[in-house]
């Protein structure tokens, strides 16, 4: 069976307000505004194709902001708008890692 989304991208858009770090200090929400716009001004929204979602803390709070993409289950940060466009032209449309945007498997929380 094939899966209903091609890709699946998850941003955290968690906010503490306890002084710990968390991605929505970070930019996080407007990461993810570009990239719903991106891939629905590209076609690449829906079944079949993209999705992009909204996520509490996926727990590497010290990366942040983070995203991760399925079914590839790979981690990215990012720190402006072109670095998404990258990983939408690139990962989300045409299954390219963007290795630049990589998060590090040793960042946690
Ligand atoms: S606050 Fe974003 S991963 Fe934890």
């Amino acid at each position: 069976m094939s899966s209903y989304y091609q890709r699946h991208i998850f941003f955290c858009l968690n906010q503490r307000d306890n002084g710990e770090a968390s991605c929505a200090q970070h930019a996080a929400q407007a990461g993810f505004d570009h990239c719903k716009a991106r891939v629905k001004a590209a076609g690449l929204a829906g079944k079949g194709a993209v999705r992009v979602n909204k996520a509490g803390c996926l727990d590497r709070c010290a990366g942040g902001p983070v995203a991760v993409v399925y079914p590839e289950a790979v981690w990215y940060t990012f720190v402006d708008n072109s670095d998404i466009d990258e990983i939408v032209d690139r990962h989300l449309a045409k299954g390219e890692v963007v290795e630049r945007l990589q998060l590090p498997d040793s960042v946690g929380r």
